[in-house]
């Protein structure tokens, strides 16, 4: 990692991490009653537990280094996007833990939300971090609705069935199956990479990118969403629990259909290769302000958390 990106990054962690506090418990419908208040106190220690707690903050870097490509690197509302976009993808680590899905019990080196507190709990932080990250997109600055509804039209459809939650059911459909190439792409691309994808689309379109400019960065957040989880299969494997904050093996325990199951580890070596290539050459118009996009697509693929 060069210094410049492991700045860019820790700069960009600490950016969205003090936003985020702010994000989650001031949009402007708090309750003005007291008792009510007491009684959500366990939702929101959760919630801040959940939203919190470490993580890499691939996405909201996502966020900043597309509006950087485009020379709007301080423009006012990306802290907003990076805070929604990082409020879904916190959602759906606290529900992929349960035990109806992955049922694991530790997340970002503590336990999960579930084993922290409880499973009506950690289904509820869900429900709340995602009805947020709209409430936090409503209230971006600015008098552009139409870009604002765009961006939640975005959210909402990276997230729903055609995106996350149905890349998520595809995942327990496929539990001891032999999925193709193509199905584990699909899937891929649904549960991990619609997430990812959207950041770069949302803060392009937030910028003003031109047409040309948002088709080549969704041909980069296309490559680099799915070499996103092809890497996260290559770690559950190669990594160890206390590097990665979360069980090893957590995916031959399940017997989930994964890129090194089908393709063996090289064959998923060279594909996450191929893809950080593919989203390079999507750059190529781009001048050196992309340097932290074309830096986080070679983080993405050399992580071992
Ligand atoms: C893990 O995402 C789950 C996947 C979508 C593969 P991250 O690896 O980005 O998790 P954090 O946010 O850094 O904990
Ligand atoms: C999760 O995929 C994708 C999500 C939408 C959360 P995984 O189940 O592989 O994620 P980890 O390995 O538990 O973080
Ligand atoms: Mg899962
Ligand atoms: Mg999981
Ligand atoms: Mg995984």
């Amino acid at each position: 990692m060069t210094p410049d990106f492991a700045k860019f990054l820790a700069d960009s962690q600490q950016r969205v991490q003090q936003s985020l506090p702010t994000a989650l418990s001031n949009t402007g419908s708090e309750y003005a009653d007291a008792d009510a208040s007491t009684k959500l106190q366990r939702l929101s220690e959760a919630s801040i537990y959940s939203l919190m707690n470490g993580g890499k903050r691939v996405r909201a870097s996502l966020v900043y280094a597309t509006a950087h490509a485009l020379g709007q690197g301080t423009s006012p509302g990306l802290d907003e996007i990076a805070c929604a976009i990082e409020m879904i993808h916190a959602y759906s680590l606290v529900h992929d833990d349960l035990p109806a899905m992955d049922d694991d019990d530790l997340r970002r080196g503590k336990p999960t939300c579930h084993i922290a507190f409880d499973e009506a709990t950690a289904i509820l932080v869900g429900d709340a971090l995602q009805a947020r990250a709209f409430e936090v997109l409503t209230n971006l600055p600015g008098e552009n609705a139409s870009a604002k509804l765009a961006l939640i039209r975005q959210l909402s459809a990276a997230a729903g069935p055609r995106g996350m939650v149905g890349g998520q059911a595809i995942d327990l459909a496929a539990v001891d199956q032999q999925l193709d190439l193509a199905a584990l792409q699909t899937m891929h691309q649904l549960k991990t990479g619609a997430l990812i994808r959207v950041a770069i689309a949302m803060s392009a379109i937030w910028c003003g990118a031109s047409e040309q400019q948002l088709s080549q960065l969704d041909r980069y957040g296309k490559a680099i969403g799915l070499s996103f989880q092809v890497q996260d299969d290559i770690i559950d494997i190669e990594s160890n629990t206390e590097t990665l904050g979360k069980t090893q093996g957590a995916d031959q325990a399940l017997n989930k259909p994964t890129f090194p199951a089908l393709l063996g580890m090289l064959g998923a070596k060279q594909l996450a290769q191929d893809l950080h290539a593919e989203a390079l050459k999507s750059l190529s118009d781009f001048d050196e302000r992309a340097t932290p996009l074309r830096d986080l697509s070679h983080y993405i693929i050399a992580r071992n958390h």
